[in-house]
């Protein structure tokens, strides 16, 4: 049984909600701050700050989503939904980062749960996720959500599968999206204030 994050959640100071199209520099800016460990378990290969640049341009490109865990109006964390159109038409791959400050508090935990409810409203019948054969923590969040788990050429791929959509996945992500928007201007306006204060 698959278990979903509550909507709009609070919690360590934090707030989870949509990137919205116009914010791939929020992402950009919290891939830059991962250490070079953490970047090379989120990519399975080193990245220069050249490379995450690039990468997060793509970051509103149609039918991506991405999620971010957001503490005073910057990006801590994310969780990224990418739809896998030229392998499958009804799966996506999806992809977790968390600044060092912030593991181990069930951040990636209520990330997941967020984009496994977006995935059951889209219709999508499999999520993908591709981690070292190391990272014990990403396999452990894989099969709390009853991932099956095989490794593939060296790497470990967790397949989660999506319940059909119902009532109550489409309606808190209605109610999340309006939450979406209004959060947008309240983080828009805490960093500017804090870069009018620098
Ligand atoms: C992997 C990562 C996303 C985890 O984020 P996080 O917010 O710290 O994870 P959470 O706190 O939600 O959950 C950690 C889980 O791992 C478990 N865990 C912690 N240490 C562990 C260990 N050494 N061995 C096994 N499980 C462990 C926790 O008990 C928890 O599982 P539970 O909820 O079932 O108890 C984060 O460390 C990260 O960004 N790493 C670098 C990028 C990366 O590895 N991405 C994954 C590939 S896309």
């Amino acid at each position: 049984m698959l278990k979903e994050a509550d909507a709009a959640e609070v919690e360590h100071l934090g707030f989870i909600r949509r990137l919205l199209a116009s914010e791939a520099y929020l992402l950009r800016d919290h891939l830059l701050r991962l250490d070079g460990e953490a970047r090379y378990r989120r990519f399975a290969h080193d990245v220069s700050d050249d490379f995450i640049s690039r990468y997060a341009a793509h970051a509103g490109d149609f039918g991506n989503v991405t999620f971010g865990y957001f503490v005073d109006g910057e990006v801590r964390a994310v969780a990224e939904l990418r739809p896998d159109i030229l392998m499958h038409r009804d799966g996506a791959e999806v992809a977790f980062s968390v600044e060092k400050p912030f593991v181990n508090r069930g951040i990636a935990t209520k990330l997941m749960g967020r984009v496994i409810r977006t995935a059951r409203n889209r219709g999508l019948r499999h999520l993908m996720l591709v981690c070292l054969p190391d990272n014990a923590k990403m396999q452990a969040i894989a099969r709390h959500y009853g991932a099956d788990l095989s490794v593939e050429d060296g790497s470990v791929i967790a397949d989660i599968v999506p319940q059909e959509p119902d009532y109550h996945s489409w309606f808190s992500e209605i109610l999340d999206e309006r939450m979406t928007y209004l959060q947008s201007a309240f983080d828009l306006q805490t960093r500017v204030r804090r870069a009018a204060e620098i």
